[in-house]
């Protein structure tokens, strides 16, 4: 049979809008995960773990100082969906990075992103709890090294997983601690509680905050009518690691030559005074540590009372004094922060996270979000050349097996 050449020609351009157009469609995590293990493993997962990522709205490189923190567990997660196996063999996917490990029986050098899930499974055998056989395949939408807490949502979901597979049962905040362990013993970043408590503790339109020496915290209520904007600068983070763990010391140095355990416990007033015991650049790390918790506690008492104003300009003061005494930002993050606080409707914008590249968070007037999203997508790419991910973000639900996995947002 001859086909007719117009036909072919009808073909052809069928195919490659086809083509062309499945080529922008994104699937969305939780199908992804969903979809690769019923490929893998030909059935059904028991059930589906969701475990959001965080945005930091005030109180950065404070919670290995002891300090107080004001994270948001935001609408995007890692889904991770799971099965009991009969064996103790660890079977897990990454479906983001395309990759398989099987445990104890791969015998090459394992994946980086394995010390996640497997330093979670030790921290648990090490607590006495039952890590049984699993196979998996988990997917995230939280953006990698963003400075929204990739890590933590990903170990919160493998502990959540296992708590159901070995039948026992912790708080939100001993499964937090026990990733934090992991994250410092296995991943070998010193870091401090907020990551992992947020991804636990996360709840619906509320920012926590958290005292990170006494663990007390509580859910504070996002304002009405107050959009939180992320805002990704697309730069990745770079000797993120390396320096963090650098910050750290400084700060553990800053409070053993003042005589403190950690310095949340030297008020602003104090260490003025105080400030000349310390080498200079130790004494410009420990600085923005105390503004900042001071800062903090008053900021808070702000948004409670509605004053946006106030609680705005603490978010200025907070990036200021992260790029110039902890120096924890970069050439985007500040383009990416002038950018937001010059618009507006912006009640405040500051880098996020752990610093050195990743998102920034504005708070704006509901109202004219959208405007404020076009507008510093516009002004970042004119200042970097770089095209900015930029969106307002919902706070959702801590780490949870979902009831209905057809409700994925935990909203
Ligand atoms: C990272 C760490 C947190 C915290 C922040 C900075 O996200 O994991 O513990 O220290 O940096 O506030």
């Amino acid at each position: 049979m001859k086909l007719h050449p117009l036909f072919i020609v009808s073909f052809f351009i069928v195919h490659c809008f086809i083509v062309h157009c499945s080529f922008f469609i994104v699937m969305p995590a939780l199908d992804l995960a969903l979809s690769q293990f019923q490929k893998s493993f030909h059935s059904s997962p028991q059930f589906i773990v969701r475990s959001p990522g965080r945005v930091n709205l005030l109180g950065e490189h404070v919670d290995y100082n002891d300090g107080w923190v004001l994270p948001v567990a935001i609408d995007r997660a890692t889904y991770l969906a799971a099965r009991k196996r009969d064996d103790d063999q660890l079977s897990i996917i990454a479906v983001d990075l395309d990759s398989h490990i099987q445990l104890p029986t791969s015998n090459f050098e394992l994946p980086t992103w394995s010390r996640y899930p497997c330093g979670v499974a030790h921290v648990l055998r090490e607590a006495n709890l039952n890590v049984s056989g699993i196979d998996c395949a988990f997917s995230s939408d939280v953006p990698r090294g963003a400075g929204l807490s990739s890590s933590a949502s990903v170990e919160l979901a493998f502990a959540v997983a296992w708590q159901k597979l070995g039948e026992w049962s912790l708080s939100k905040m001993e499964l937090a601690q026990l990733c934090q362990k992991a994250e410092n013993e296995f991943v070998g970043v010193n870091c401090g509680i907020m990551d992992q408590f947020a991804c636990a503790h996360g709840e619906i339109d509320h920012a926590l905050l958290l005292d990170c020496r006494s663990l007390e915290w509580t859910p504070v209520p996002l304002p009405q009518g107050v959009a939180v904007v992320i805002a990704d600068t697309t730069k990745r983070r770079e000797l993120g690691k390396s320096e963090y763990n650098n910050r750290r010391a400084a700060c553990e140095e800053a409070s053993r030559l003042l005589g403190i355990k950690a310095l949340r416990d030297i008020s602003l007033e104090e260490f003025n005074k105080r400030e000349h015991l310390l080498p200079p650049l130790i004494a410009k790390r420990a600085r923005h540590v105390v503004e900042e918790c001071d800062r903090t506690l008053m900021a808070v008492e702000a948004l409670k009372r509605n004053d946006l104003e106030s609680f705005g300009h603490a978010m200025n003061e907070s990036h200021r004094t992260l790029r110039d005494l902890y120096e924890v930002s970069c050439m985007e993050l500040d383009a990416m922060v002038s950018a937001a606080q010059s618009l507006e409707g912006c009640y405040g914008a500051r880098l996020t996270g752990a610093g050195f590249g990743g998102c920034a968070v504005a708070l704006v007037d509901a109202s004219v979000a959208k405007d404020f999203e076009h507008e510093l997508a516009k002004r970042y790419e004119k200042a970097t050349g770089l095209k900015a991910e930029i969106y307002v973000c919902k706070a959702s639900e801590g780490a949870n097996i979902l009831s209905d996995p057809s409700d994925p947002k935990g909203l």
